[in-house]
């Protein structure tokens, strides 16, 4: 489970940033991956309308927004936390909320279904000075859209009066217990998941796709990486063809098989195409899906292996499914 921390405070050590490292602190002692992000340390400058996402489904700002989307689509909980700042978000935060346009467009404009979108979770952390009844109104408005334009459901929140000046957020009486127990709430029922790595030889679409359609499907059950050359990128064919099944490949990324092991190593390692120098993991149970290797299909070739990914990607849920879970009696 990867949960990303976006902490939009000027004040780096001030009480927003407090409250959510104590709460990815307790999420990683159950053995989550966690990230925190300083939005007010990013380049990320505010939305300039320019209506290429509207056209295009990407935004063209070349900042640190960038590196922004594709955590914000491989995570399974996003925590937005921020103090108040005149009854809204920081000036920082807001600018990376707005930005968020381009991942609404491709759901709202494109019609393109984020294959994570069902599963992920979103929760808002925030604080103020003063006692203001209404001092939260605001903010609960802006998270509750902000989740649903990058694909969250906005899950719950967790809000602290009276808290003013830096560090006074450890003097509150629950704030602190009650962020390790909202982590313990959100995080225990994602660790059950079957973890499962696509591994791909030279071409990586098969495993994207497989990766894609696996988590459309059973996300709530598995947790996919693809493993591949992560200079690689995404084929715009392959896109292409995954779009007419309404599923979204934008801003999904690779990873290489360190990064995917050091986060949690798999339970399950599929390889797609023909690698040389399997296996990569050999106590752990392997499985081969072939496909022809080739780096130039035609849109035609492209179809036809989409079906064929989907197709396997269905009967090995439903084996998953028939062996509860346990990918050791599985044979699709
Ligand atoms: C520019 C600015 C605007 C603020 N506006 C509000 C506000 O509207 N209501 C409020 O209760 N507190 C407001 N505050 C106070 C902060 O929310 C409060 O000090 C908070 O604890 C800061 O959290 P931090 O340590 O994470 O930065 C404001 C602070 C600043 C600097």
């Amino acid at each position: 489970m990867f949960v990303l921390g976006l902490q939009g405070s000027p004040r780096l050590k001030g009480n927003t940033s407090i409250l959510l490292s104590t709460f990815l602190n307790e999420a990683e002692r159950l053995g989550a991956y966690t990230r925190q992000i300083d939005v007010a340390s990013m380049d990320i400058v505010p939305c300039q309308e320019c209506g290429i996402c509207e056209r295009d489904g990407y935004c063209p700002i070349n900042d640190d927004m960038q590196q922004i989307y594709p955590l914000l689509r491989s995570a399974d909980l996003i925590v937005m936390a921020t103090p108040i700042f005149f009854y809204g978000a920081t000036a920082q935060m807001k600018a990376l909320i707005d930005r968020s346009q381009a991942m609404w467009v491709r759901r709202y404009v494109h019609r393109l279904t984020d294959p994570g979108r069902k599963w992920r979770k979103g929760l808002l952390l925030s604080l103020g000075a003063t006692k203001g009844k209404r001092l939260f109104d605001g903010l609960n408005l802006m998270a509750k859209y902000f989740f649903d334009a990058v694909g969250a459901h906005f899950e719950d929140s967790l809000t602290y009066r009276q808290i003013e000046k830096s560090g006074e957020i450890r003097q509150h009486p629950k704030a602190l217990i009650e962020a390790r127990e909202k982590a313990r709430d959100l995080v225990m029922p994602y660790l059950h998941k079957v973890r499962v790595f696509f591994v791909c030889s030279r071409d990586p679409c098969p495993c994207q796709m497989a990766s894609a359609f696996t988590q459309f499907y059973a996300g709530d059950r598995v947790e996919t990486e693809c493993i591949a050359d992560v200079s690689g990128g995404i084929n715009p064919l392959m896109s292409e063809v995954m779009r007419e099944r309404g599923i979204d490949m934008g801003y999904r990324e690779s990873r290489s098989i360190d990064e995917a092991v050091h986060y949690r190593p798999p339970d399950l390692v599929i390889s797609m195409g023909h690698r040389k120098d399997r296996p990569i993991f050999p106590w752990i149970e392997s499985r081969e899906w072939p496909v022809p290797d080739s780096m130039n299909r035609s849109i035609e070739a492209m179809c036809q292996m989409r079906d064929k990914i989907e197709e396997r990607v269905r009967v090995f849920i439903n084996s998953l499914e028939r062996s509860k879970g346990s990918v050791i009696e599985d044979r699709d």
